[in-house]
């Protein structure tokens, strides 16, 4: 597929959702239900990192049970990986960096690619690669959303999903910026509601972020008119 439709089927997985879920499974039996809690928030598109163990079964079993969700496959570091989540079922695929070998096994596989970059010249390398659509990791401690922002004049074009550090307390800061589609973050699938089996908590706190992701739609409509 060209670089562009997937560029163009990567765009329409994120713009639909102001908010990806970044999940870490620790048990493969907390995939299917913690998935179908965040769809039912409203939070379908979700990142099955691949920092455990079972994250990779996790990926296949939501991919095939989970008719709602669009799996993500997270902390990708080499091209087999790639090519492993590919095979799993991922729609998408996300890094915290980019390797060359990480940018050829993208460039010869179908599912899209959501490289990380955190400083202005990674981005103008992605850039130089065709990749408009960039991971901004680690966010908060790369500086944040000021730093985002004093990059979309020089770097316009490029547009960004946020993660690292990302909570309700900051999350509108980033959504309101005109080169942000979307943050990521684990803060709607807590460790503890998970471990507790607590899918109607889950469930609630997609729900906070979908309404919370709306006001900075309202905003921007009220700020433009
Ligand atoms: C990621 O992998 O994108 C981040 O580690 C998620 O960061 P958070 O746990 O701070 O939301």
């Amino acid at each position: 597929m060209p670089h562009a439709n997937k560029t163009e089927v990567l765009l329409s997985i994120l713009q639909a959702q102001p908010v990806i879920p970044v999940l870490q499974i620790a048990n493969l039996a907390d995939a299917v239900p913690l998935t179908r809690a965040l769809a039912r928030g409203g939070l379908p598109a979700v990142e099955i990192t691949l920092r455990t163990p079972d994250a990779m079964d996790a990926i296949r079993l939501v991919t095939d049970e989970v008719e709602e969700a669009v799996v993500g496959a997270g902390t990708i570091l080499t091209p087999r990986q790639y090519d492993k989540v590919a095979a799993a079922g991922a729609r998408f695929i996300v890094s915290p960096g980019t390797t060359i070998e990480l940018l050829e096994a993208a460039r010869s596989n179908d599912v899209p690619f959501l490289p990380g970059a955190s400083t202005p010249s990674e981005v103008m390398s992605m850039r130089e690669e065709g990749y408009s659509v960039l991971k901004f990791f680690p966010a908060e401690q790369s500086g944040g959303a000021a730093f985002l922002m004093a990059l979309s004049s020089p770097l316009a074009g490029v547009r960004f999903c946020p993660t690292g550090g990302i909570s309700p307390a900051n999350a509108l800061d980033y959504l309101k910026l005109p080169n942000v589609i979307c943050v990521g973050g684990s803060w709607v699938a807590p460790d503890n509601l998970v471990r507790a089996g607590d899918w109607e908590g889950i469930t609630e706190l997609a729900r906070q972020a979908v309404a919370m992701a709306a006001s900075a739609q309202d905003r921007d409509i009220s700020s433009s008119g």
